[in-house]
């Protein structure tokens, strides 16, 4: 296949510190068990190690960073815990969008908000508008999200608004109407809780991301933790295809490579 002809030939060099960050935040109700506690005290604890991703990814120059609170599959689980999970989200949100604004952080919902009702959709909208022009951390929260979801989206827009192209489209005319259409590709997949499966997370974008797994629970990932995986990513050779001789001479692309700029949070 000519290179034109994917995406995927466009990322390319090194990059020290990943630029776009994806965490499955998965074993809050792991965490709680453990402890002889309820279920929803772990997703409580969850919000907690948020905030701290957050920090330390700021602290380490990551530019995006996406979490997956709530997924298309997690209506299945008992409606009290769904309950919790939502209003969490909402009060969490009431509680921490004019935090994130004082810290110069961009944040963004994706997912189907079609479910969430329209004092929750607008708060969102509003929390959205307000932290527009930061530029910190893009910080992305997936709520009532799915790869696949995402993905349909995409075509009906585009069925839509270009009906002309549905006889020859390129990747670029329909990548436009994904939901994170607004960040690059992510670099690390980090996925907590021991699992190793992607759930139906960013199934497009995680086309070369180098993945990463970890036994660490979701409340106990912390600054190092977060370190650790950073450290991972950095032993990788990201050859996108290539094979390694070819990355020796290999002019690194403008923005791939982030020397660690240590910022304060
Ligand atoms: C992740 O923790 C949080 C959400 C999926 C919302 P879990 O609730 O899946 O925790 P485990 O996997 O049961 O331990
Ligand atoms: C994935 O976690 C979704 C989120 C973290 C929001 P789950 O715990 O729901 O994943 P599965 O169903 O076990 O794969
Ligand atoms: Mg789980």
């Amino acid at each position: 296949m000519p290179q034109s002809l994917s995406s995927t030939a466009e990322i390319s060099g090194k990059s020290i510190i990943p630029r776009h960050i994806a965490i499955v935040m998965d074993g809050n109700g792991r965490w709680a068990k453990k402890r002889f506690l309820p279920r929803v005290t772990g997703h409580r604890k969850g919000v907690e190690a948020v905030r701290s991703i957050i920090k330390a990814c700021i602290e380490q120059g990551v530019e995006f960073l996406t979490l997956f609170a709530f997924s298309s599959e997690n209506w299945r689980r008992p409606e009290e815990e769904v309950t919790f999970l939502l209003q969490l989200f909402v009060n969490t949100l009431e509680h921490e969008v004019t935090k994130l604004n004082e810290n110069g952080i961009c944040f963004k919902v994706i997912g189907d908000l079609s479910k969430f009702d329209a004092r929750t959709v607008t708060f969102i909208r509003q929390g959205e508008e307000l932290t527009a022009n930061n530029n910190r951390l893009i910080f992305t929260v997936a709520a009532n999200y799915g790869g696949r979801w995402d993905i349909m989206q995409a075509i009906q827009k585009l069925m839509i608004h270009s009906p002309g192209l549905m006889e020859n489209f390129e990747e670029a005319d329909l990548a436009k109407y994904f939901a994170m259409s607004y960040a690059p590709d992510p670099d690390l997949f980090i996925r907590t809780g021991g699992e190793c499966r992607i759930s139906n997370f960013l199934l497009w974008q995680l086309a070369y991301a180098e993945l990463y797994f970890t036994d660490t629970l979701w409340p106990d990932f912390d600054a190092q933790a977060l370190d650790l995986a950073i450290k991972s990513y950095q032993q990788r050779e990201r050859r996108f295809g290539r094979i390694s001789e070819q990355l020796q001479n290999m002019p690194v692309e403008k923005g791939m490579t982030k020397i660690a700029a240590k910022k304060k949070f």
